[in-house]
């Protein structure tokens, strides 16, 4: 569809739902997640293991091909973390799987299908066997993971670098750079002169954001006509 024909209280109730979908199922799989989480398609977003915390105004999507994963499967019960800071952004595919800990900032946006892992999983002489050589993994505030990125076990990757589309990362990341390649290499340094706006800016006052973008739809969308909505689901025209 070219158009969203949808009602306003359409869109309105379904934003209600997928709120209330977020709070009742993915909520409680977290030791915490923050206020004005964006959880898009949250069905498609699969939280599990234990010490999960998302800090406030996560935008996370999920996709039916390309679902979200935010797993801990420790190596005793009850350990293993993954701490995630505020104004994270998580697009679908991203998988984040943590043995003992994965660390995450504030402000840092993961591309699609971005893969994050403080462990091997398999032993590289006894493959099965859990590999033991287990290493932290620690992504500092407002880095930016490219599409497919992997980032690997012990990597540190420092405060606003960016990790280019389909680097393997295996060593840790400097400050203020960008890496690309596999293994990732430092292609360019970041001019640290330069003003860098971040999603924390954007949500500064995350409640007046959600007003500014009910008034849109308000405007947008109040025109739509219930029967045409489902005209448009049921028989599309090139206007739709
Ligand atoms: C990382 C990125 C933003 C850098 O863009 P840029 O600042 O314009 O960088 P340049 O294009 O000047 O590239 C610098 C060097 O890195 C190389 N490079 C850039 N991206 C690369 C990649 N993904 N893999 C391998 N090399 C890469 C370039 O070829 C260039 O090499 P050279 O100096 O030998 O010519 C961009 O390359 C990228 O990967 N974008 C994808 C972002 C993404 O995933 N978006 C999804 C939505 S969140």
């Amino acid at each position: 569809m070219r158009q969203d024909r949808r009602p306003y209280w359409v869109k309105k109730n379904y934003l209600r739902f997928r709120r209330w979908y977020t709070n009742h199922f993915l909520k409680p799989a977290c030791d915490y997640l923050g206020d004005y989480h964006t959880c898009m398609k949250p069905w498609y977003i699969s939280i599990s293991g234990p010490n999960i915390s998302i800090g406030k105004c996560a935008t996370i999507i999920g996709e039916p091909d390309n679902r979200v994963k935010i797993g801990v499967w420790g190596r005793e019960p009850e350990t293993g973390r993954i701490e995630i800071g505020d104004y994270v952004m998580i697009s679908p595919g991203t998988r984040i799987s943590a043995s003992d800990e994965v660390k995450i900032g504030h402000s840092v946006m993961m591309a699609n299908g971005v893969y994050i892992t403080d462990c091997d999983w398999h032993g590289v002489y006894d493959r099965t066997k859990r590999d033991d050589r287990v290493a932290p993994v620690i992504i500092e505030d407002n880095v930016w993971l490219g599409d497919h990125a992997t980032i690997l076990k012990g990597v540190t990757i420092g405060e606003n670098s960016v990790v280019a589309a389909g680097a393997v990362v295996s060593r840790d990341v400097p400050a203020n750079v960008i890496v690309a390649g596999n293994p990732a290499k430092v292609v360019k340094e970041l001019d640290p002169e330069r003003e860098m706006v971040t999603r924390a800016d954007y949500f500064k006052d995350p409640a007046a954001l959600e007003d500014f973008f009910d008034k849109v739809d308000h405007m947008v969308l109040s025109q739509n006509g219930f029967f045409n909505w489902l005209r448009a689901l049921i028989r599309p025209t090139m206007r739709d």
